[in-house]
């Protein structure tokens, strides 16, 4: 019996397996409204064999957008915009499938070419905007330096994030996430690496959790119980000043105790070129660590790419549920070819259970080895 394809609870919902999409930036937006690139994305993705489904970063505000495409939820044209994917998504997915939106802020790392410009600082002439984050240092040579936030811009940034929130749960997500990793603005108040505030929103632990946990807690405020709501958060940041896996224990067991019903547990980015990550798996030591200690929902993603190697994590090595971001794109049906291999029938649309079944008579499919 496969673990990877049984079924999950995660707070008020139950996904059909332990399969998600990790939420991919697209850089595909328009002034942060999804396009019918999303539209096509999305569709795919929900019929994936992925169960779970974490859209991209979508800022709360326009200055937290990573860059010009980015996605965001900051108004009412963004609100139409992505009830429109969301809506056409639905209308195509495999069934049980739930769909979730990940929250964000860029923090220092806005304002920033798109990702296949190479990610960089926007320059003078390619209209940047102004950048904030904890404190007045930039994420490497030559990025803006951003300016170090005042009490009011901090309060104004988590009532965006509320707004986001109930913005999301309007348009009828299943699952609201919020980031608080890869170095954007709440990792950033919570790592001693980018924070180094001596007011109450920096200092110890205690304190640099008090910006993530302000969020956390102005979001949920929004959230009614029927939706699953969690964080994306940092295992380690590779770094010897930098958060730990004990961190990341103590964040999830404050978030658990704010109602939040799952985390992903994620690494690094907090500093420019810092330790590549490398491993089948290579976040899993540290999602069960977080599974075990703080006793919540707990995905984790990086570098699986083979429907085994994600049995066996969710089968033998103490995590929930796996999340696939770059094996998703190399094969859109990737929870299809997982099933297979695992021996596993997956539940299909009507208008595709037919023909995958062999009903036509004299008409038997080979696939080509
Ligand atoms: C194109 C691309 C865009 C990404 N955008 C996001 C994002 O919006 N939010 C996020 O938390 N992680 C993002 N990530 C990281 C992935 O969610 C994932 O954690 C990482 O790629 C490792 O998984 P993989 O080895 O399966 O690709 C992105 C990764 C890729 C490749």
């Amino acid at each position: 019996m496969s673990v990877l394809f049984s079924p999950l609870e995660i707070g008020p919902i139950t996904v059909p397996n332990r399969i998600a999409i990790a939420p991919m930036c697209q850089y595909s937006a328009n002034d942060g409204c999804a396009t019918d690139w999303h539209l096509q994305l999305v569709m795919n993705y929900g019929m994936s064999g992925a169960a779970t489904v974490i859209l991209e970063a979508t800022g709360v505000t326009r200055e937290g957008r990573i860059s010009h495409g980015c996605l965001g939820l900051y108004s009412d044209a963004c609100e139409y915009a992505l009830g429109r994917v969301l809506h056409a998504a639905r209308a195509v997915a495999l069934p049980g499938t739930k769909f979730g939106i990940q929250l964000a802020h860029a923090g220092r790392k806005a304002s920033t070419h798109v990702n296949w410009m190479g990610s960089g600082p926007l320059g003078a002439g390619e209209s940047p905007w102004r950048t904030v984050a904890p404190s007045a240092i930039p994420y490497g040579p030559d990025w803006h330096t951003p300016a170090a936030m005042e009490d009011d811009e901090i309060e104004a940034t988590v009532a965006a994030f509320a707004q986001a929130a109930k913005r999301a749960v309007r348009l009828g997500f299943d699952i609201i996430e919020i980031h608080a990793a890869h170095g954007y603005l709440m990792h950033e108040f919570h790592s001693p690496v980018s924070n180094k505030r001596t007011d109450k929103w920096g200092g110890d632990a205690e304190r640099r959790l008090r910006f993530p946990l302000a969020v956390a807690e102005a979001a949920r405020a929004e959230i009614p119980k029927h939706i699953a709501t969690g964080a994306r958060l940092t295992g380690t940041d590779y770094l010897d000043d930098g958060l730990t896996a004990d961190d990341a224990v103590r964040f999830a067991s404050e978030l658990k105790k704010r109602g939040y019903d799952f985390v992903c547990v994620s690494s690094g980015n907090i500093v420019l070129g810092g330790r590549p990550a490398s491993g089948v798996g290579f976040n899993v030591p540290n999602a069960a660590k977080v599974r075990k200690e703080a006793g919540i929902v707990t995905r984790t993603a990086g570098l699986i790419a083979e429907p085994r190697q994600a049995e066996e994590i969710v089968a033998t090595r103490g995590v929930d549920q796996i999340a696939i971001a770059r094996a998703q794109i190399d094969d859109p049906r990737w929870g299809w070819r997982a099933a297979e291999k695992l021996g596993v029938k997956l539940q299909l649309p009507p208008q595709m259970r037919r023909v995958t079944t062999g009903q036509w008579p004299g008409l038997k499919l080979v696939r080509p080895q």
